[in-house]
């Protein structure tokens, strides 16, 4: 819902050629490490049809970062030398998982089954609309529609293991775990509210505090004598220091 209140941003954030090479190129990156985390989490857990479940997501994955990669080079190859697109938006239009990684090693299956269940889902929702603002670049189009089918089935199937490996608490493990995305993204948004209060507050710092003790020192060195002062003769100093 949120993100199609920000379909004109997206569009516009999508228009740029280089950009959107840039983000194919880092949005298979995430994919890639998405289906590394899901291969040790297929070593870890104990459930064999997870197993399987997980060695698939797994191929999912790695076959969704080669399809992103190999779209942003062939876009970056099509571009004519020199141009230059550096802001890449990411906070706008990040990756369709998230920006947390999985915690395989320390969570139960119950919990990685929310977890993924949650990134998926949004995956689904951003690249939905990822897919629609894409009018100009039909190839790529194509891969977010093959890729959010995929997305789609990892949403279903992590909420219907989840039913079975927890059913009785599944529904409060899919709560505390959107809770937990809440507080790590209130968390994301102090942190970069923070960097912003600190920028504005040192700045301000700069231009009103600093200029009296520029002046102060500029009027001390004024009232200096120029070149060597001479010091006072001590005939009786002490040697036993440098100084
Ligand atoms: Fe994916
Ligand atoms: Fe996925």
């Amino acid at each position: 819902m949120i993100f199609e209140m920000f379909r004109p941003v997206h569009r516009w954030i999508w228009c740029d050629a280089e950009r959107r090479a840039h983000k194919l190129l880092r949005f298979g990156e995430t994919e890639t490490d998405g289906g590394r985390d899901l291969v040790r989490a297929s070593e870890t857990t104990p459930d064999s049809l997870l197993r399987r479940l997980y060695l698939e997501h797994a191929i999912d994955e790695h076959r969704h970062g080669v399809m992103f990669r190999r779209r942003g080079n062939e876009i970056l190859r099509s571009l004519a030398p020199g141009s230059n697109s550096s802001f890449q938006a990411d906070w706008l239009a990040p990756s369709g998982h998230g920006v947390d990684d999985l915690r395989v090693d320390e969570e139960p299956d119950e919990a990685l089954l929310a977890f993924l269940h949650l990134s998926e889902k949004n995956a689904a929702d951003r690249f939905s609309v990822y897919r629609d603002v894409l009018e100009n670049d039909i190839p790529t189009r194509a891969i977010f529609e093959e890729i959010l089918r995929d997305e789609v089935f990892h949403m279903n199937y992590t909420l219907t293991q989840l039913a079975r490996v927890s059913p009785q608490r599944h529904g409060r493990t899919l709560w505390y775990e959107r809770l937990r995305r809440i507080w790590k993204s209130y968390l994301r948004m102090a942190a970069a509210l923070g960097a912003v209060m600190g920028g504005f507050i040192l700045t301000v710092q700069y231009f009103v505090i600093l200029p009296p003790f520029a002046w102060l020192a500029k009027r001390a060195e004024r009232r200096e004598s120029p070149g060597w002062a001479p010091v006072s003769p001590q005939p009786n100093r002490p040697l036993q220091r440098q100084y």
